[in-house]
Formats: structure tokens, sequence, C-alpha cells
């Protein structure tokens, strides 16, 4: 592994003492059940000022702050607690997910859950790794695997697909986890501890770092109705451990979802 991707790992393990629930203070962004922290804040900062010095002209692309990005082929991606909901409430479910996107492509991932000590880490062409130790995805079958999905929480209009979605692969399928962590759901598709992975509505900072994991992890992972992995807007995320299951997940979300039914940009 690249010495500095084995350092980001480092600066998001201290990032991860950020991640203190006592007198937090809360707002709400924009829509009714999206919040962010002085916590998530904090660790963004912390991130930008120390990512952005491992790799000359790298930038940061996060959540909180959407850091101007020029025309560098080095972006950080950075959501810095995801699962924010699941943070506030102590469900101890939430993560710091890092992706470096390399000339357009998620290229490394971190994913760290400093509930459970687990640091998942990838980089292209060099396997992804759980603290340490390779992991690979499942080999279930569809009828055996779960599903990690939403209901497009921050734009509930989607809501109804979803739904749908969600109960045709789970009637083909064993079970449905709803955990509120995108990227920590991602990690677990590359550690083989689901199947299946379907948002309708993912930001490039949910996504990056788990693409690069489940990819070199043996999975499957796609923006629908991309070719290319988008920095500027949301899009659709379809993941799975083998190329069958993914088509047949891709198959019904087609169905339901024939293109992207919004045309957002992220506002830098
Ligand atoms: C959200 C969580 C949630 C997912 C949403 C994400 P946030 O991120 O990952 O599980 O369903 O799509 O936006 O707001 O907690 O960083
Ligand atoms: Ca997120
Ligand atoms: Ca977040």
């Amino acid at each position: 592994m690249n010495t500095e991707i084995k350092k980001a790992c480092e600066i998001v393990r201290q990032a991860g003492k950020l991640m203190d629930t006592s007198d937090l203070e809360i707002e709400q962004k924009g829509n009714l059940s999206n919040y962010v922290t002085d916590a998530d804040k904090a660790v963004e900062a912390f991130l930008t000022e120390r990512l952005t010095g491992l790799i000359s002209k790298s930038e940061v692309l996060g959540e909180e702050n959407h850091h101007r990005i020029h025309d560098v082929s080095d972006v950080w991606v950075v959501d810095p607690i995801d699962g924010t909901s699941n943070f506030i409430r102590g469900i101890g479910f939430s993560g710091i997910s890092v992706g470096l996107v390399k000339d357009g492509e998620p290229y490394a991932g971190i994913i760290f859950n400093p509930y459970r000590d687990e640091m998942f880490v990838a980089e292209k062409g060099q396997g992804a790794f759980l603290n340490g130790k390779k992991i690979t995805v499942s080999d279930r079958d569809f009828s055996h695997s779960h599903l990690c999905s939403a209901m497009c929480l921050y734009d509930k209009r989607y809501a109804a697909p979803c739904f749908r979605i969600i109960e045709e692969v789970y009637m083909q399928s064993d079970d449905l986890r709803r955990m509120g962590t995108a990227s920590l759901e991602l990690a677990m598709v590359a550690a083989g501890r689901a199947e299946l992975y379907f948002e309708m509505r993912l930001f490039p900072w949910d996504a990056a770092a788990g693409f690069a994991l489940i990819r070199e992890a043996g999975g499957v992972a796609e923006c629908l109705h991309y070719d290319s992995f988008p920095l500027d807007r949301p899009f659709p995320v379809i993941a799975a451990n083998t190329p069958e299951n993914f088509e047949k997940l891709k198959e019904i979300v087609c169905r339901h979802v024939p293109t992207v039914p919004y045309d957002e940009r992220i506002t830098l």
C-alpha cells in the first residue's frame, strides 16, 4: 500500500477522536431529516488540512465545506461523519469516509468505524483490507443475499420507487438492512457481510471510498446511468458481490429508475 494511503489512514484514525457527542451543537440543513453537528465540521476541517498536505496539488471535496476543485487530478472526497443521525442518537454505527479520486475515478478508499475500531482500506491494484487483513466479497447468490438500502431520506419525493425496489428485492433475497450509514454499508459488501446495495441518491462523499473498497474486494459498484464517477452531483448507486447479482439488481432498479430522476449540481 502506498505511503500516502497509510498516512491517510492514521490521519483518519486521529480524526475519529473528534467524534465526541458531549455538548453537541446540532443544526438542521435544508431538509427536515438532515443534520450537521460541530463534530462534523471539526472532523472535516482537521481532514482537509492534513490530507491536502499528503499529496501536492491535491484538493478536498468535503460534504460540509465543498472546497472548490480546480483542475487537479487528485481529489480527497470526504464525508467527515457518515451517519450523522446515528451519531446524534448514540447508535454506534457511523464513520469517517475518505476516498481518493484520481483522474476522475475512485482510486483508494478509507472508511473508519471508531465504535468498533474497524479501519477499512483499499487502493487500486493492492486489494482491500480490514484492520490489516485482506477482505473479499462473499459468494452468496441472490436468494441468500442481504440488501443494504434506504428510501432517499433527504428527498422523499423519490421514496416510492425505493420502497418498490426494496420490496421486489426483499421477496427474492434473504433479508434487508437499513443501517443509516452508506459508506459503512458499502464496506460491509466489500467485507462479505452483505451482498447487495442500492441507494437512489448518494453524493460523491458517501460513495467514493466504498467504490474503491468493493472493487478491490472483487465486487461491482457503479453509478447508475453514468459511465464515470461524477464529482459534481448526486447519483443512484448499485453495488453487489458478484457480476450475476449486480446484473439482477440492476435489472430490477432500471425498471423503476429508467433514468436519473433529478438534475442537481453540488454548489461549490
Ligand atoms: C447519509 C447516510 C444515510 C444514507 C444517506 C446519506 P449523512 O449520510 O449515509 O445512510 O441513506 O443517503 O446521505 O448525511 O449521515 O452523512
Ligand atoms: Ca453521508
Ligand atoms: Ca455526513
